[in-house]
């Protein structure tokens, strides 16, 4: 259990806890903070051994990182882990207050433990135990739990939180993420919305919440252990920014058939659809989101159809124009993200289509949506993402490529071309890793920074916004992307001596794009800006603009995110283990949002 909840950490990390069944009894142990302390407090205090046992990692919503806080919740034979967020909380624990149960936590998942007893002790059994509780809880919601007097059963139920079976040699498995349970077995089960899942030494039974049949889908899990491991980096992190070439081919891989025309291997929306499509909305979070914003300019440039990109979390609630015509794709690397999610479910009941870009199988977007491009990057541990967004790109480039292909708008020859150059970015990108001394040696001089800006145009502006995301959220310092045409209408007063400012430069025959970097540059240095400039080897206007020049391999404007992203993944990665932070975990923040 220890080995497993490890392997989930990266999902949240304020608190863990076991709770184990033995003897008539339950038995748990559980500690705020890293997992090293319930190590520690195992080893002091073991639990006695058993074969039915469950744990939990937090990512706090309700109440801070505290022991009381942490979960299992245990209320006398029932124990209790849960990833969600139970919205009516409140009101089910004013009225078990009410009936004299006593709370010990500020937690919403305390409720469902007190319901789960409650259950129990009227003479339900365990399934039937959850199906009722379930039937009372409003959110999203994965819930494990354990009977004191049922030792060989556990039973969980799902509704918008990941939850994954294994299926193991006579025994099972089950988690929020297959990485806890890869070492034992690799046959896994993917869970549909609303079921409820009973495990015992016979085997696995699935069912609705209403107790009627269930359908579910096994598949095999196609990475191995070694995959979810740091292969001597010391960090995942680094070890997936070194991984992206090999990402991004394996993004590749595969999508051509036997006439050379282009392929997504789930996108199971037929090209006549496809073809009276009219509006285009990219939804996303994060660095998703600034992977759509780098898409948004090839689909439009290769297929001419209007493309919006939105943040998930603001889309459902601005009322959008999305129809049966318009085609909306969400981008996830977890696929797990609460509000992707949920823009998800708004734009299916205005009847558009949904095309998910994810890189986790039998995560719950891709299985909501109506199709999916799997990104292939192969498991994703670092908090802050790096080849989850340069294979994104990849995956909108194909995406668009796709349309452009049903739509007529490229000839095939055209569309061969482009994808020539795709299949040569790896090397591109290997050549910007085997190069990266100079990031390292400014990240050296930078380390005290208080503040470092990140300027682009075009496609080089949500580069400089993930540049600069990947700044604040590794080394905890004020960083800004700009458009940098945008600078001198205000934000160039930020502008100070000495001031940090990363400028992404595109490759020159774009009209004027890049003529007008190189004088956004040249503004900012005559007002005493540390200019450090991102472009080809052959810029001499760049390079003579430039404090530190940072030499980009030479490609086409639109691909060049994927290069250029990459000495600001190095730098953010390199600075910040310099300040000694946690860069796989840093403060605040875990790997999937899975609550709005
Ligand atoms: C990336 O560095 C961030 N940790 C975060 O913005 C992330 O991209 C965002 O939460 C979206 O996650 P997803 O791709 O799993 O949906």
């Amino acid at each position: 259990m220890l080995a497993g909840l490890r392997r989930l950490e990266y999902r949240g990390y304020d608190s863990a806890g076991i709770a184990v069944v033995d003897g008539g009894a339950v038995d748990f142990r559980k500690k705020a903070g890293k997992i090293a302390n319930l190590a520690a407090d195992l080893e002091a205090n073991p639990l006695p051994v058993s074969s039915t046992a469950i744990g939990h990692t937090r990512w706090a919503t309700h109440g801070p990182p505290t022991d009381a806080n942490s979960h299992p919740h245990v209320v006398k034979r029932a124990a209790v882990v849960h990833n969600g967020i139970i919205e009516n909380f409140a009101v089910l624990r004013a009225g078990l207050e009410k009936e004299g149960e006593q709370f010990l936590s500020e937690t919403d998942s305390e409720v469902a433990a007190h319901l789960l007893e409650r259950e129990l002790s009227s003479g339900s059994n365990l399934v039937q135990a959850m199906r009722d509780v379930v039937s009372q809880l409003e959110g999203a919601f994965t819930l494990v739990a354990v009977d004191a007097q049922d030792p060989d059963r556990i039973v969980a139920a799902r509704r918008n939180s990941p939850l994954v079976v294994g299926v193991g040699d006579g025994e099972y498995f089950l988690a929020s993420d297959v990485a806890a349970f890869i070492e034992h077995t690799r046959d896994a089960i993917e869970l549909g919305q609303d079921q409820v899942v009973e495990l015992t030494p016979e085997g696995v039974h699935v069912t609705g919440f209403d107790g009627s049949p269930a359908k579910t889908r096994d598949f095999h899990i196609d990475w191995d252990l070694a995959a979810a491991e740091k292969q001597g980096y010391d960090w995942f992190m680094r070890k997936e920014i070194f991984e992206q070439p090999k990402a991004v081919s394996d993004t590749l891989l595969g999508r051509l058939n036997e006439r050379g025309e282009l392929m997504l291997d789930e996108l199971h929306i037929s090209p006549e659809v496809l073809r009276r499509v009219n509006k285009i909305v990219i939804v996303a979070c994060g660095t998703a989101f600034y992977a759509g914003l780098v898409a948004k300019y090839a689909i439009e440039h290769w297929t001419r159809i209007p493309c919006e990109v939105e943040l998930a979390s603001e889309f459902r609630y601005r009322d959008p124009i999305i129809d049966p015509m318009t085609l909306v794709v969400t981008i996830s690397q977890s696929g797990e993200t609460a509000d992707t999610l949920m823009a998800i479910r708004h734009a299916r009941e205005q009847q558009a289509k949904v095309i998910a870009i994810c890189n986790t199988n039998g995560a719950t977007i891709p299985r909501e949506s109506d199709a999916v491009i799997y990104t292939h990057a192969g498991p994703e541990i670092g908090v802050a993402s790096t080849k989850g967004f340069t294979t994104q790109v990849v995956a909108c480039y194909l995406l668009g490529l796709y349309l452009a292909q049903v739509r007529g708008m490229k000839y095939g020859d055209e569309i061969g071309a482009i994808l020539t150059e795709l299949d040569a970015m790896p090397a591109h990108m290997q050549w910007v890793l085997d190069n990266r001394q100079p990031v390292l040696d400014l990240a050296e001089e930078l380390k005290d920074a208080p503040s470092v800006l990140f300027l682009g145009r075009h496609v080089g502006y949500p580069v400089a916004l993930e540049g600069a995301l990947k700044l604040k959220e590794l080394a905890y310092i004020h960083a800004e992307g700009f458009a940098a045409g945008e600078l001198k209408h205000g934000p160039i007063a930020l502008v100070s001596k000495g001031l940090p400012m990363f400028v992404v430069v595109p490759p020159p025959g774009r009209d004027q794009l890049r003529d007008k970097v190189i004088s956004n540059i040249a503004e900012v240095r005559a007002r005493g800006a540390r200019t450090i400039v991102l472009a080809e080897a052959g810029d001499d206007d760049a390079r003579a603009n430039a404090d530190t020049f940072l030499e980009l391999p030479k490609v086409s404007t639109l691909l060049q995110p994927l290069v250029s992203t990459v000495p600001l993944q190095i730098f953010a990665c390199e600075l910040a283990t310099l300040l000694g932070h946690d860069v796989d975990q840093p403060r605040n923040l875990a790997k999937s949002v899975t609550v709005e």
